[in-house]
């Protein structure tokens, strides 16, 4: 099995991060099986709107720290992709990975009934952690982006909200939640 991690969050010891080893450790994958970037931490760029990989090649063509990711999610069992949410938004380092996942687009994916790249089978987990209370208010942000992956090709999508987080480590204040973590994880090993 093969699980890549993805985290949108800047914070070193972010309730992200956290969430996703959570995550992890309920899917049941141990050491080399597991890949993470963190994307704060790498040289990324946007995606610059060459078309690229909607003709010439079959990946994306910007050669950066984004590119070990990208070929890792197209290889991975599982993908768990974290972020927090920023002004009622992922963070801009989410979103440098989202529009780059637009490599996995076939050209003609407007049109095609099987739009993505990837090979079938492959599952996602995506999880916002917010400081607001109330997890439904960003739920339209959440089911945008769970929609979006789906449509590249992922054969299975489940998506979680860790709401009501500050600094503290969610591990020992929200036990709640790290429940709701590892039920969506079981859930992905099951489907
Ligand atoms: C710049 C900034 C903007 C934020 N905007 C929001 C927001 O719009 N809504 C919200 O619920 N929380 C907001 N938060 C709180 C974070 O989402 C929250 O602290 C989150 O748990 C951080 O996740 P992390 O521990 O994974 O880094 C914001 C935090 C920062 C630093």
């Amino acid at each position: 099995m093969s699980v890549v991690v993805v985290s949108g969050s800047p914070r070193e010891t972010s309730n992200a991060g956290l969430l996703a080893e959570v995550a992890v450790k309920a899917i049941g994958a141990q050491g080399s099986e597991v890949k993470k970037f963190v994307i704060n931490e790498l040289a990324a760029k946007g995606c610059q709107a060459c078309y690229s990989c909607k003709g010439k090649t079959e990946f994306c063509a910007i050669k950066d720290d984004l590119t070990h990711a990208l070929s890792s999610v197209t290889n991975a069992d599982y993908v768990i992709f974290v972020t927090p949410i920023y002004i009622g938004e992922i963070t801009a380092q989410a979103k440098i990975f989202v529009d780059r996942c637009y490599s996995l687009f076939k050209p003609d994916f407007k049109t095609n009934p099987a739009p993505g790249r990837l090979a079938p089978g492959k599952k996602f987990l995506l999880i916002f952690t917010q400081g607001n209370p109330d997890a439904t208010i960003y739920q339209k942000n959440l089911q945008s982006y769970l929609g979006y992956f789906k449509r590249l090709g992922f054969q299975l999508v489940e998506g979680v909200v860790a709401a009501g987080l500050a600094k503290e480590s969610v591990l020992e204040t929200r036990p709640d939640l790290v429940k709701k973590v590892e039920d969506a994880a079981k859930s992905l090993l099951q489907g």
